[in-house]
């Protein structure tokens, strides 16, 4: 077996210039596939309430729909380091909630690290993560989980604030950050600034690393896609190809043939 990538592995790859590959993911088949073609980190996120699960945004996915995919994940995979998304609510009413749901995730899933959304107003949640072992990465810049309050998915600007968030994260002794929707050079003045790594979407190059919406690169969720998504493969058509074809198959009478049924 490869040696399993670590939180200590994330910040090597960082002091060698080395970038890292993120990917989401939701399940067993594809935690393998993701996971044997090499990917850093997967990322449980909890836009599967998005793209797996069709709600317009993330916040009714709750901490057993983390749990039930997180296990799936971690069965289907040996070397990346898998992270779990504390949904919304589970981390901001108290320190002592926070605590509680990313221990049942860690604990019941058997992941790595877990993520949260927020900046300055985080920064003592994770610093209480940390402090009993839980290893966090931080995201900021677009934060779904606050899309009611940002008024929209919208890229970020705000140069000072996103600096401070981005020096908070760390100070609490986040392993990563997640940055999201943010303009190219605000996002590369954070990844310099910074001693931990930096994982980009919709943030330009300069980040340690990026990540994508594993049904966003394969086309696999046709409600939108954003503009800082490259559609690697088509796997959308490909399905409906196939489906159809089984289809005809069925109803003409062509499928199955001998050798797909008993004698
Ligand atoms: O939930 C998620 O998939 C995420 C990524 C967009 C970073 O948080």
């Amino acid at each position: 077996m490869t040696k399993p990538v670590t939180t200590t592995i994330l910040a090597e790859m960082k002091k060698q210039g080395e970038k890292i590959t993120m990917v989401t993911g939701y399940d067993y088949p594809f935690a393998r596939l993701l996971d044997q073609s090499g990917i850093d980190c997967i990322l449980v996120g909890d836009s599967l309430g998005v793209v797996v699960a069709g709600h317009k945004n993330t916040l009714p996915v709750t901490v057993e729909d983390m749990i039930y995919h997180g296990k799936a994940v971690v069965r289907g995979t040996e070397r990346a380091l898998v992270i779990i998304d504390l949904p919304f609510m589970s981390y901001q009413v108290s320190r002592a909630d926070a605590r509680l749901q990313a221990g049942r995730i860690m604990k019941e899933t058997g992941a790595g690290a877990v993520k949260l959304e927020g900046g300055v107003s985080m920064e003592k949640t994770i610093r209480s993560l940390v402090d009993i072992g839980v290893p966090v990465c931080g995201h900021i810049g677009l934060t779904p989980q606050a899309v009611n309050q940002l008024g929209g998915f919208k890229v970020q600007r705000e140069r000072e604030r996103l600096l401070e968030d981005a020096q908070a994260v760390a100070a609490a002794g986040a392993f990563a950050l997640v940055i999201e929707c943010v303009p190219t050079g605000i996002a590369t003045e954070i990844s310099r600034s910074l001693e931990i790594p930096t994982i980009g979407i919709g943030a330009g190059p300069g980040c340690d690393g990026q990540v994508l919406v594993l049904h966003d690169m394969l086309t696999l969720f046709d409600r939108f896609r954003p503009s800082f998504v490259k559609p690697y493969a088509d796997l959308g058509t490909e399905t409906r190809k196939a489906m159809q074809k089984y289809s005809e198959e069925v109803k003409n009478g062509s499928f199955p043939e001998a050798e797909h049924s008993f004698s």
